[in-house]
């Protein structure tokens, strides 16, 4: 937790208002609106360093409260799970910042089921997607704020999950396809997507093809020369998430329809040269690699074939931390111009091991033939997945740069100084 301030508990004020911003699966999202001197309680005597006790500690922040599902846990175990698990894991400046609420006894999950059940009249106006109707808030004691990434005006938000950086310890030898690409294959996802193996890559070129897909740009984009130009334009727009795709772009222009148009503007060319210099250099990226390799380094087919040995509390629990972290999601903000692009993970709730044997399920199916190409089509990403590319994991021409393949830690990738040093900062837990 060396880096990661103390947790305190606040306590929801009586004057808040909270005002519906976007939803996925699983939670809600508000923006809230609290007077500036609202004086905050907090629970325990613990006050976060550095936070003058005069900042409103609402600002800049959203609310996120769980949904009634059985997928769902209290939010406070929720929290601790995050906090004991996650959070070491990384700098402070590398997550969205996360603390409990106490509702306390405000009501404030019946005003907002009553508004949310309201949004869903033939009448409202409302910007509830509709395949989210039925499902309403939990009636639970907390909820968490969150750091609001939606961006300044003069900047664009690109929101994605990257997914699994690196090739599932569980899929065969020889595989053809990345653990992503192969169940988008099984899944008949024909809309393209990128291979995360792809946007991590070292070379420029494969980083650039992923980068043009998650932004849903034409297929010509990533090797179209055109000199670029800068265009200033503040607009930006947060995508609802309800279907959540692996990529979730967000970028003035970019493609959302089933025609595809044939040409990206300046603009666009210059967010993909932006964000794949980003993602060229990413140190973010590289460690979210690491801890997704070093926590689960033999794969769950393994593990559920040796369930008794010694260290399979440990290796479970190391399993649990890796598939968090293969679903989180990516913060992006773009200033317009040249500024420095500012990135946080989000969407970090820890798994529920009661997953495990659906996990088990899913690589036994991936392994009879989407591993290794032999079913499916090439729908993912318009060439096909990194892994196929390089001719097979076990046919490849040496070692490969930076995607996992027999990579030796922190050799031969770029970025990797950058992982040595995060990972003193924090390696998997009791792995
Ligand atoms: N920190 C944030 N800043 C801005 N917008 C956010 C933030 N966190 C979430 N959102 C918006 O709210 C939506 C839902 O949030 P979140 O991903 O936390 O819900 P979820 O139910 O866990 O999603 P999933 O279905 O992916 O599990 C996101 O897709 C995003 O549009
Ligand atoms: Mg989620
Ligand atoms: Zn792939």
């Amino acid at each position: 937790m060396m880096d990661f301030p103390p947790d305190t508990i606040l306590e929801l004020p009586s004057n808040i208002s909270a005002t519906y911003l976007s939803e996925g699966a699983a939670n809600v999202v508000y923006s809230i609106n609290v007077p500036p001197q609202s004086n905050t309680p907090q629970h325990g005597d613990i006050q976060e360093k550095g936070e003058d006790t005069a900042t409103n500690p609402w600002h800049g922040k959203l609310l996120r409260f769980r949904k009634d599902l059985p997928t769902t846990t209290p939010t406070l175990d929720a929290h601790i799970a995050f906090r004991t698990s996650i959070a070491p894991l990384f700098p402070a400046e590398d997550l969205i910042d996360i603390r409990l609420v106490s509702l306390g006894s405000s009501h404030l999950i019946q005003t907002l089921n009553a508004a949310l059940r309201a949004a869903e009249e033939a009448s409202a106006d409302s910007p509830r997607p509709r395949q989210r109707h039925g499902v309403y808030l939990a009636d639970d004691p907390h909820a968490l704020l969150i750091t609001d990434m939606s961006p300044p005006t003069s900047s664009t938000l690109i929101q994605f999950k990257p997914k699994w950086l690196a090739p599932s310890p569980s899929a065969p030898p020889g595989s053809k396809r990345c653990r992503t690409c192969a169940l988008h294959a099984k899944r008949g996802i024909s809309k393209p997507s990128f291979c995360p193996l792809d946007l991590i890559s070292s070379s420029p070129a494969d980083v650039r093809r992923a980068a043009g897909l998650l932004l849903g740009l034409p297929a010509s984009a990533p090797t179209d020369s055109t000199s670029l130009s800068i265009t200033q334009n503040g607009s930006s727009v947060v995508e609802d998430g309800s279907t959540k795709p692996a990529a979730q772009n967000v970028v003035p222009n970019a493609n959302h329809n089933d025609t595809p148009p044939t040409a990206a503007t300046s603009e666009q060319l210059h967010t993909l040269s932006r964000l794949t210099s980003w993602a060229l250099t990413s140190p973010l990226l590289r460690h979210l690699r690491h801890i997704q390799t070093t926590c689960d380094p033999y794969g769950v087919s393994h593990l559920l074939s040796s369930p008794s040995s010694p260290s399979s509390s440990t290796s479970l629990k190391g399993l649990q931390i890796a598939m968090t972290l293969r679903d989180v999601t990516v913060f992006l903000v773009v200033p317009d111009g040249e500024g420095v692009l500012r990135a946080r993970l989000g969407d970090l709730d820890v798994k529920s091991l009661g997953k495990v044997g659906e996990w088990g399920r899913v690589e036994g199916v991936l392994g009879g033939g989407w591993y290794q190409g032999t079913k499916g089509a090439e729908g993912g990403g318009r060439e096909g997945c990194w892994l196929g590319r390089q001719g097979g994991e076990e046919e490849g021409e040496g070692e490969k740069e930076g995607n996992g393949v027999r990579e030796k830690e922190g050799m031969g990738l770029k970025g990797g100084k950058e992982v040595k040093e995060r990972k003193e900062r924090g390696g998997c837990i009791g792995q």
